[in-house]
């Protein structure tokens, strides 16, 4: 079912909203994508789980700023409260894959009492390095001047895994439409927002509900190798590898990623 939420300072926010069990999940999607990155989740998971998908402001059909100074990682999150309140939701399993990973810190940061659990995807705590920062302004004006589609090839490069790109054709093309159909001032509100997020890295030893930690073997942006060394610092964590998938691993390994989802909402108190 798909739901609309005015947010308090004009904005129409788009999600959709799928089950009725009485877990619940937020999903947060990666960059530049929308919630539709989350469809086999929400339409395998029905049964299980009460699951809202919502595209970030400005993606998706998402309203927002064109300002890109008009985006931050608490923004973001403040929108992410609202559809906590318009829901009737306490708290829940928040969800976020890459970006949406950035997200859920930033969330957990302010609301953590909305918060009982983490699922982190293909994602990681750190702030930005020089260089990632020297190439977010240079897409950021690439994506001024020729809109989104400029950036299709080298996001679709690194976001799936060799296994998807020679194999999936239908998830590749999936992915570039997403991407073709983002709104300039989403692509570049979030460029900004990624690029100024604060690093979340000494919060990890504090985070005391239970998380999942998922990555694709494949996964070029955040390797395994290099989220096996932060995730040790979160105390009731554990890690489990995607097989045969990249970044975009809620698409790519839809069954493997269904099931370790389904094991950790089980193990979850109460
Ligand atoms: C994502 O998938 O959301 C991006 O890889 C995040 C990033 O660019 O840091």
């Amino acid at each position: 079912m798909d739901r609309i939420l005015n947010t308090s300072d004009g904005y129409h926010l788009h999600a959709r909203f799928e089950g009725t069990g009485d877990g619940k999940i937020i999903f947060l999607h990666g960059f530049p994508f929308n919630n539709s990155q989350w469809f086999p989740q929400l339409e395998s998971l029905g049964g299980h789980f009460s699951m809202l998908a919502p595209d970030l402001r400005g993606l998706g059909r998402s309203t927002g700023p064109v300002e890109p100074s008009a985006y931050s990682m608490a923004v973001y999150a403040k929108d992410i409260a609202e559809w906590f309140s318009d829901s009737g939701w306490d708290h829940a399993v928040v969800a976020g894959l890459s970006m949406g990973g950035y997200v859920a810190f930033e969330f957990l940061r302010h609301f953590p009492d909305r918060v009982c659990g983490l699922l982190l995807m293909d994602t990681h705590p750190y702030a930005d390095s020089v260089q990632t920062l020297a190439e977010r302004r240079r897409s950021q004006r690439l994506v001024e001047s020729e809109g989104p589609r400029v950036i299709v090839e080298s996001v679709l490069e690194k976001v799936l895994g060799p296994t998807t790109r020679s194999a999936r054709p239908e998830i590749v093309q999936q992915a570039r439409d997403m991407i073709i159909q983002a709104s300039p001032h989403g692509v570049t509100g979030a460029l900004r927002a990624m690029s100024a997020r604060p690093d979340s890295s000494q919060d990890l030893s504090n985070i005391t509900v239970p998380t999942l930690v998922l990555v694709g073997e494949e996964d070029m942006i955040t390797p395994p190798e290099q989220v096996r060394q932060w995730t040790d610092s979160i105390p009731d964590s554990s890690l489990h590898i995607i097989p045969s998938a990249g970044h975009l691993i809620s698409l790519e390994a839809p069954v493997s990623v269904n099931r370790a989802i389904i094991t950790f909402m089980e193990s979850l108190p109460g």
